[in-house]
C-alpha cells in the first residue's frame, strides 16, 4: 500500500535530547489520524519535520508519494498546516491575509477573494473588518490559521492542536469542515489533548511517548471496545510515578 505519510526511523535531536526517536509512521490516504502523546512527547516536532518547518536529524519521510528531502516545494503546494505557533502575518486584516495566502497558492484573485469570504463567514470572522490580526484573540487567530490552511483545498492537512482555545460553536463547525474534507478524500493528521474529540473524529491513532511511537493503528482495533483514555493511559502511563501526592493535600491523588 502507498501511504499518504510514511516515515522510517524519523529522528530529531536537540543537543542531547532525542525529541523524535526513530518513528515509523504509516498514515493511510483518506484517514483521519489522531497523533497523541503527553506534553513534550514529540508531536509538534514531528509535525514541524513533516511540513518542512524544521529538518530531521535522521530517517526518511515520504509525503503524498514524494520524498520530503527531495521535493519539499511540490509537497508544500498539496498540504495545509496549522502549526503550533500559528504563523500568521499579523499586520494584515483577516480578509487581506486569506486573500494573500490564496494568491501565494497561485489562485486567480477572484477565486482567492471568494474563498476568503466564504471561510470568514463560516468561521464567524466576517465582521472583523479593518481589525488587524495582531488584535485578534487567541481563538480568532486559530480560526484564521485554520482558514488559511484549507483555502487551497489541500490533499493532506496537518493540524497541531486545532481545538485548543476554540469555543464550542466554532469547534463544531471545524469538526464538520474536517469531516467534509475527509469525505472528499483528503487526509487529516492532527494532534489534540481532547480525547473525546479524537474519539469522535479519528479513524486511526498513533501514540508517541518520549519521542517513540508506542501505538499505531485503527482506533476501533486498538481501543477494542474500551475508551481512548484507557488506551492512552495504558500506552503512556507510569503507575509508580502517578501514585504520588501533595504533602499539603494529604494522601495520594
Ligand atoms: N527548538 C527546540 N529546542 C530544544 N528543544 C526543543 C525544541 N523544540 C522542542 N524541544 C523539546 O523537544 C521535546 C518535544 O517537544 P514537542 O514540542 O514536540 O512536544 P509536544 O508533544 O508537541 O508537546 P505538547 O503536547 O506540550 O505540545 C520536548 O522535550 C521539548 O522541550
Ligand atoms: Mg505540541
Amino acid at each position: 500500500m502507498e501511504y499518504c505519510i510514511e516515515t522510517a526511523g524519523l529522528t530529531k535531536v536537540y543537543d542531547s535530547l532525542r525529541a523524535v526517536d526513530g518513528i515509523d509512521l504509516r498514515v493511510e490516504r483518506g484517514s483521519f489520524y489522531g497523533f497523541l502523546g503527553p506534553n513534550g512527547a514529540g508531536k509538534s516536532t514531528t509535525i514541524k519535520i513533516l511540513t518542512g518547518i524544521t529538518a530531521a536529524s535522521g530517517g526518511r519521510a515520504r509525503i503524498l508519494g514524494q520524498d520530503l528531502g527531495r521535493t519539499p516545494l511540490q509537497i508544500k503546494r498539496r498540504i495545509g498546516v496549522v502549526p503550533e505557533d500559528l504563523c500568521i502575518f499579523e499586520n494584515l486584516t483577516a480578509r487581506e491575509y486569506l486573500t494573500f495566502v490564496g494568491r501565494m497558492y497561485r489562485m486567480p484573485r477572484d477565486t482567492a477573494r471568494r474563498r476568503a469570504e466564504e471561510l470568514l463567514e463560516l468561521l464567524g470572522l466576517a465582521d472583523t473588518g479593518k481589525t488587524l490580526a495582531l488584535e485578534f484573540s487567541h481563538g480568532m487567530k486559530k480560526k484564521l490559521s485554520l482558514a488559511a490552511s484549507i483555502i487551497h483545498d489541500p490533499e493532506l492537512l496537518f493540524l497541531d492542536e486545532p481545538f485548543e482555545g476554540i469555543d464550542a460553536l466554532a469547534s463544531r463547525t471545524i469538526r464538520a469542515v474536517l469531516d467534509r474534507l475527509v469525505q472528499r478524500g483528503a487526509t487529516v493528521f492532527l494532534t489534540s489533548h481532547i480525547l473525546e474529540i479524537v474519539e469522535r473524529l479519528c479513524t486511526h491513532v498513533g501514540i508517541i511517548h518520549k519521542g517513540r511511537l508506542v501505538k499505531q493503528g485503527r482506533l476501533d482495533e486498538l481501543a477494542s471496545g474500551g475508551s481512548l483514555e484507557d488506551l492512552f493511559v495504558a500506552a503512556v502511563g507510569q503507575p509508580e510515578e502517578a501514585a504520588v501526592g501533595l504533602s499539603w493535600l494529604g494522601g495520594r491523588v
